[in-house]
């Protein structure tokens, strides 16, 4: 027996994708989307709140406000209604609406901001920029705690852990490890975890194709449906000796990752764990890992949430 939703978050199921990648080598998959929240963000946003509480910048009863694409908010949501916080939420209004329903379904207040140059199902970075400025008013006139997410680097070691369950339910190293970035907390924290087991995994970063700037190139297509990731910008706390390789990923085949991913593994996903596979399936065939290898991935969040 749990007796808190906050031991509900992490300790995910690792699963193997034998069926939308039957070889050479094989993806194995953290299944995020399992946690109360719905997401990989769950993990942060418990670890950002704890670390508040425990250095006193967040006090019983205080407002927490958090600017989110919604899974932040959501899994902020959990965490902020088992510690007995008020939650308020800014999302820009292209993200989806599915996702303001479950924040609000937990308590939260829910802000939409306009967005500046991206349309609904796909938010720019000026957009995020946008319902961030409206997150900080918001904490500033409320006297609340701003989370900040792109800045708190707990939510990096938080995925040190899940690095740390990838190592112990694969039994050791893993030959790889690709990630979708939005705060980068993600990649980083498993990177780290897995480069410290071994120093030969390789570690690729997945990025919308035509806003690649972790790959080094410049922005030519700001908009895409990886929602919660490729802003187009490189995140503030990104180190980049843990980026060995960049991947890009089309909308198409997202789409069609997706689909593969819902009818031959049972596993409605959303765009980013779509990517993610699409990216793992990518490295495999490129040749710089041995026939037999294994790489390592997330399934950011449930395809319900679009
Ligand atoms: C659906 C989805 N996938 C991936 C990510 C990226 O995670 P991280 O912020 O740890 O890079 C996010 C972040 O919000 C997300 O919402």
């Amino acid at each position: 027996m749990i007796s808190s939703t906050l031991d509900l978050i992490g300790k995910t199921p690792l699963i193997a994708l034998t069926r939308v990648h039957d070889g050479p080598g094989r993806i194995v998959a953290k299944a995020e989307f399992l946690q109360p929240g719905g997401s990989v963000k769950d993990r942060a946003a418990r670890a950002i709140l704890l670390a508040a509480r425990a250095d006193g910048r967040l006090t019983p009863g205080m407002p927490v406000v958090e600017m989110t694409s919604g899974n932040m908010g959501a899994g902020l949501a959990v965490v902020c209604a088992a510690l007995g916080h008020p939650f308020i939420a800014t999302m820009s209004a292209g993200n989806s609406p599915a996702r303001a329903k479950m924040m609000e379904g937990l308590g939260a207040r829910v802000v939409l901001v306009p967005q500046v140059d991206g349309s609904e199902g796909q938010v720019t970075g000026a957009d995020v920029a946008a319902a961030a400025a409206e997150a900080a008013r918001i904490a500033r006139d409320e006297r609340g705690f701003y989370v900040d997410q792109f800045n708190a680097v707990e939510g990096i070691g938080a995925h040190e852990a899940t690095g740390a369950e990838i190592l112990a339910q694969h039994g050791g190293p893993v030959d790889g490890w690709v990630a979708a970035v939005g705060t980068g907390c993600t990649f980083m924290g498993v990177a780290r975890a897995l480069k410290a087991a071994s120093p030969a995994t390789l570690c690729a970063a997945v990025e919308p194709q035509g806003s690649e700037p972790l790959a080094g190139k410049p922005v030519s297509k700001p908009r895409h449906i990886l929602q919660g990731t490729g802003y187009g910008l490189v995140p503030p706390h990104w180190d980049p000796a843990l980026m060995d390789l960049g991947l890009s990923v089309s909308d198409a085949e997202v789409a069609d990752w997706q689909r593969r991913l819902a009818t031959m593994e049972g596993l409605y996903v959303g765009y980013s764990a779509a990517a993610n596979v699409c990216a793992a399936a990518k490295l495999l065939a490129s040749g710089r890992l041995a026939a037999e290898a294994t790489v390592a991935t997330v399934l950011c969040d449930t395809g319900l949430k679009y």
